[in-house]
């Protein structure tokens, strides 16, 4: 019989400054204290590192980051009872780091083997308007494809009601300084990871997350 109360859950991000990587840290604690597995992955970048070095510390923050995380791969997909998907806004869109990764599960997708998972998205901007929300309903237009049941945060954390994250998934407003999420960003972040498992939990029990025919 499948085992219902283990609960992996695959956090793959991208980020370039370490805004996006504090949040999918914290849902990977909010997985955790839920009882969940989290599997950390970064994405890696698409481009040379000579073009990388016009960017003051992005070689820096990549080579720290790709030491921590593995990069995702299909198996990591195939395997995973949850998928949260992170990324820096670009131009209020996904980051083609994380969609590289996204375009590659094709074939899963083809087989199906995704359907029925549960998805998320949480991403980082610059700007309060930045594009938090537009960033997080973008990911749910592949995660619509791929056949996952979407689950947000909403409303369902008091940090919300206190200007944090978005209802769509978990945001941070890095700034100028492109400073880390800030306590309140965090705890929707954790919420988030917690909600996750609680419902991937309860739709695997149902048996609701196998793939159908
Ligand atoms: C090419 C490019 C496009 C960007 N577009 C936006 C944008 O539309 N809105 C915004 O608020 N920030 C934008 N940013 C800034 C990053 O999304 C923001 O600094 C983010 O917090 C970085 O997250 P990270 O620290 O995880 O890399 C852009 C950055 C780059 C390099």
């Amino acid at each position: 019989m499948a085992d219902t109360t283990n609960v992996t859950v695959l956090i793959a991000f991208y980020s370039r400054g370490g805004s996006t990587e504090g949040l999918a840290k914290a849902i990977a604690e909010g997985v955790t204290s839920e009882g969940g597995t989290p599997v950390l992955r970064r994405a890696r970048e698409i481009v040379s590192r000579e073009i990388m070095a016009k960017a003051p510390g992005w070689i820096e923050n990549a080579d720290r980051m790709n030491a921590a995380y593995e990069a995702p791969t299909e198996a990591d997909a195939e395997s995973a009872d949850a998928i949260l998907f992170g990324t820096p806004t670009r131009f209020g869109n996904v980051s083609s780091e994380l969609k590289a990764w996204v375009d590659s599960l094709g074939g899963l997708w083809f087989q199906g083997k995704l359907n029925g998972k549960v998805g998320s998205a949480f991403c980082s901007t610059q700007s309060v308007h930045g594009g938090n929300e537009s960033t997080n309903l973008t990911i749910f237009n592949f995660m619509a494809h791929l056949g996952l049941i979407i689950v947000p945060p909403g409303y369902g954390d008091p940090a919300m009601f206190r200007g944090a994250g978005t209802p769509y998934g978990a945001s941070a407003v890095s700034g100028q300084d492109n400073h880390l999420p800030t306590p309140e960003e965090v705890e929707v972040a954790r919420y988030q990871g917690r909600r996750v498992v609680q419902v991937t939990r309860a739709l695997k029990a149902a048996g609701e997350t196998a793939t159908k025919a």
